[in-house]
């Protein structure tokens, strides 16, 4: 059994040189044979900081590119593929391990580890405070393996019936490590807490928009030994990676994440709960009536104690089959082993696992294997630290699942699903309990099957970060997910009946011209647009200055047919202006001929993708998903040298087949990346889901079906605005300056301002200042924040960026309300060569202008994108 000493000495070795985890020397192990006990997968530690990272507060963090970001690209959260993650058995690499960050990882530095401290403070009869070399040396380590489980684990399928305020977790917010520390227990006790104490509130050290991230649990979990709570310094052998809490945690087993306070520095002892932000406001499961509205109007749903989440409730996950895996069934054999995991809360044992295919009609019983009951076993000290768990019987790790089944009964099968027991015979439910934090999801565990060309084709209900899953297929296809069916349509129930299209008359009244090709490409200049609709042609030269999308919109459409495109993009109120543009009908003969000769692509590679007057070919790389209804769509352009070729400030047009009637959908767009960005574009797009009664977003809904390599038609550039650089301007051609902007927009209407905004300050020389006013309803739907905020870091008195929320939560502290005129007066008044760019929802943009134009503005001197 190691001592003290060789405990500190295992630990400051590990402390101040730097170990390599492929090294790692069980040199606190009794014997030198390999012990009968899981032992940490091969793991490397990742050196580099990923591109992605290094504009962001967490440019210290050097991180997996394997783990699948949640929430963009900050906050880091994160969780393995699940296939990845299963195969590490059953501990986790560090490197793979979810991570759910709140706000940016503190900087800590080794040489200042050493003297962290952890203060013990309230209701004890001696506080102190504790240095992280105190913590080493003057208490028993302990090592043990234990499960963390975020209390979103499985929200998509949540946000998939309805969306939650929570972000979409899939089934891998979960892993399990060996942790090294000291018990909680045994801190608290020197600090002897007094007959009134009840709980212990923990506080880390990220600041975060609401205060230190913070929490409770209670007293006595704390101090029974159990209950196994423990502060860690060490995960799988090496001191604790930045993303975990580095130097040190709490890990609370059995009970959900979010109790485990990274990076730690205070226990305040108390006799009521936290009344830390977080843990009033997050880890909850409220009643399921209470809508997201009700929870935002009334704070009594966020402190009833009773709502608040502690302990983890019983849940199972298949993983083999995995998600999109097909079986084919010529070389399949005749039987099929599928796998899993599963957990229960509160130190309860898993008792069984069950897998039905016949929706829940009977069941086959799964053989589990413990892999934590190894270590009961296991005597001697592990990493510095003494592994006894003889005598704590309680169950704090997830255990792995098997069953063998007939491939001829998948093949018969509709669906697998999978559900688990624990010791107090709670069994997963079948049905869903939505809440609006979408925590604690654990309904069974649904894979469909379905046969084509002679293999089955396994589908899990969602994937973390990219469209696909049977749940949306069911949804869009009508389903409601709710009906205790999975969605499934039940016999005889009447299809959603379609509404008829209003066609508007776009013909003038009496106009009987014959028009022939001859004539009209003798009026296709840049001067003189004709262009064809329908087979009727039309003059846009009146229209060259007055067009939203700008005189470039037209002079591409010249001498061409452009009725597809047309009539995807324009609003009925733009269509019901066309009869003042009509000019005659081209006679049949020039309309064949014209679309015979229409499109005329060249093979040579071009160095810039945009081309106004035909549609380019970008393909579906990659989705990340930066908040539940709001993703970033990573298109790669014909090559990898090509650039986009949009002047910053304009926009481009993309076209996808809409889901039901496969008609092209055409919309404008103005991306994210940098214009410069060689071989790729990425899109920014909330999409907008159905709610009760109201249509979703058909070119949203369609993006968001689209899977990985998918191929999708792209156009332009579009606008009449250019910023130039060095505050030079143009519209429709006409070049001014602009010394201020003011930038008002709300939601998805950052793109455009933000393109401007990025050129002025990623240019040192451009002495354009700019103001952002920036309009949304909560606080998660802000967008490009981690941007904006690192642009005023970079030079405030450039760059000034408000936020203001009209359904803010209690604890913001910002601006609340809509764009206001108390806000343009405040931010945004006139100004010499100054100009306002907006954009946003039409009654944001209405409402702004017109405060604008009372508060002096010029209707020139304001530009709707
Ligand atoms: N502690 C601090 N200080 N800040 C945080 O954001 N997140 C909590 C918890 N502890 C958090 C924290 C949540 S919600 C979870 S699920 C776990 O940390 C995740 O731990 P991990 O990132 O090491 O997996």
């Amino acid at each position: 059994m190691a001592t003290i000493t060789q405990t500190i000495a295992a630990s400051e070795e590990f402390l101040f040189k730097t170990k390599d985890i492929k090294n790692i020397t069980f040199h606190d192990l009794p014997t030198p044979e390999e012990p009968d006990i899981p032992l940490p997968p091969p793991s490397v530690n990742p050196t580099e900081i990923l591109e992605l990272d290094k504009a962001t507060p967490d440019s210290h963090v050097p991180r997996d590119p394997r783990l699948i970001r949640l929430t963009g690209v900050h906050p880091f959260n994160v969780e393995a593929p699940l296939t990845a993650l299963f195969k590490e058995g059953f501990l986790t690499s560090p490197e793979l391990f979810y991570v759910r960050n709140h706000g940016p990882v503190p900087q800590v530095r080794d040489e200042d580890i050493p003297n962290w401290e952890i203060s013990i403070e309230g209701l004890v009869e001696n506080p102190i405070t504790l240095s992280f070399r105190d913590i080493l040396q003057n208490y028993d380590q302990i090592t043990t393996p234990i499960t963390l489980v975020c209390a979103g684990n499985r929200r998509k399928e949540q946000n998939t019936v309805r969306k939650s305020k929570g972000f979409s977790w899939g089934p891998a917010g979960l892993s399990t490590a060996l942790w090294t520390g000291p018990m909680m227990a045994d801190i608290l006790r020197t600090a002897k807490p007094l007959r009134r104490a009840k709980y212990v509130c923990m506080e880390g050290a990220d600041k975060l928009p609401n205060g230190y991230y913070g929490t409770s649990v209670k007293l006595n979990w704390a101090m029974d030994f159990n209950r196994g709570i423990m502060l860690a310094h060490k995960m799988n052998g090496e001191d604790l990676r930045p993303d975990h809490g580095r130097p040190l945690r709490a890990v609370v087993p059995g009970q959900i994440g979010g109790r485990s306070v990274k990076w730690i520095k205070k226990l305040i002892v108390t006799d009521a709960p936290s009344e830390n932000w977080y843990h009033v406001y997050d880890n909850r499961v409220l009643p399921t009536t209470v809508s997201p509205e009700m929870a935002a109007e009334n704070k009594d749903w966020w402190t009833d104690e009773r709502y608040a989440i502690y302990d983890l409730n019983v849940n199972s996950v298949a993983a083999v089959p995995e998600h999109e895996e097909v079986l084919d069934l010529a070389t399949a054999g005749s039987s099929y082993t599928a796998r899993g995991y599963a957990y229960a809360g509160g130190g309860r044992r898993i008792t069984r696992v069950e897998i039905s295919l016949d929706n829940g009609k009977s069941w086959r019983l799964a053989d589990i294997e413990y892999g934590e009951d190894k270590y009961r076993d296991f005597e001697g000290d592990l990493f510095g630290g003494k592994v006894d768990m003889w005598k704590r019987e309680s169950c704090f790790c997830w255990s792995f699942w098997s069953l063998d089944i007939p491939v001829s009964d998948l093949e018969n099968s509709g669906a697998l699903l999978v559900r688990a027991m624990d010791e107090g015979m709670m069994v997963q439910p079948r049905d869903m309990y939505w809440s609006v934090l979408g925590m604690m999801n654990n309904p069974w565990f649904r894979v469909t099957i379905t046969k084509e060309n002679n293999c089955l084709k396994f589908e899990h209900p969602t994937h973390p970060a990219r469209a696909g899953g049977w749940m949306e297929k069911v949804k869009k296809a009508g389903g409601d997910l709710t009906n205790g069916n999975w969605g499934e349509r039940v016999q005889g129930e009447a299809p959603v009946e379609v509404e008829p299209v209003k066609e508007v008359n776009m013909k003038k009244e009496g106009l009987s011209r014959q028009i022939d090709l001859q004539e009209l490409k003798a009026n296709s200049s840049a001067e003189k647009p004709w262009f064809v609709v329908n087979g009727e042609v039309y003059d846009g030269t009146a229209f060259l200055e007055g067009h939203p999308g700008g005189a470039i919109s037209i002079t591409t459409s010249a001498g061409l047919d452009v009725s597809e495109d047309f009539l995807a993009i324009h609003s009925e109120t733009a269509k019901l202006m066309m009869p003042d543009y009509h000019i005659g009908t081209l006679d049949k003969a020039s309309l064949e001929a014209l679309n015979n000769n229409a499109a005329e692509t060249s093979s040579e590679p071009r160095p810039t993708f945009l081309q106004s007057t035909a549609w380019g070919k970008m393909k579906l790389s990659e989705i990340k998903t930066v908040s539940w209804d709001t993703r970033i769509f990573v298109f790669d352009l014909e090559h990898d040298k090509q650039t986009l070729g949009l002047p910053i400030g304009q926009h481009l047009m993309i076209k996808v087949p809409d889901l039901t009637t496969k008609e092209s959908i055409i919309r404008s767009y103005t991306p994210i990346s940098e214009t410069s960005l060689e071989g790729k574009l990425e899109l920014l797009v909330k999409i907008y889901f159905p709610t009760d009664g109201i249509p979703g977003g058909k070119m949203t809904l369609a993006l968001d079906a689209l899977t990985l390599g998918a191929e999708i038609a792209c156009k332009g550039p579009t606008g009449r605005f250019e910023y130039l650089g060095n505050g030079r301007v143009t519209i429709s051609g006409k070049e001014r300056k602009v010394r201020s902007f003011k930038m008002i927009c709300g939601g998805t209407g950052i793109t455009p301002i933000f393109q401007v905004l990025r050129a002025i300050m990623q240019d040192p020389e451009d002495p354009t200042t700019c103001v952002v006013l920036d309009g949304n309803r909560l606080e998660e739907d802000i967008l490009c924040r981690a941007e904006l905020d690192a642009y005023v870091a970079l030079d405030s008195r450039k760059c000034t960026v408000v936020h203001t929320l009209s359904k803010a939560a209690d604890a913001w502290v910002g601006r609340r309300g809509r764009i206001s005129e108390k806000l343009i007066q405040e931010y945004a008044m006139p100004e010499e060569e100054s100009m306002v760019i907006l954009c946003g929802p039409e009654a944001m943009e209405k409402s702004a202008a017109k405060i604008l134009m009372d508060q002096g503005w010029a209707k020139s001197d304001l530009h709707f994108f």
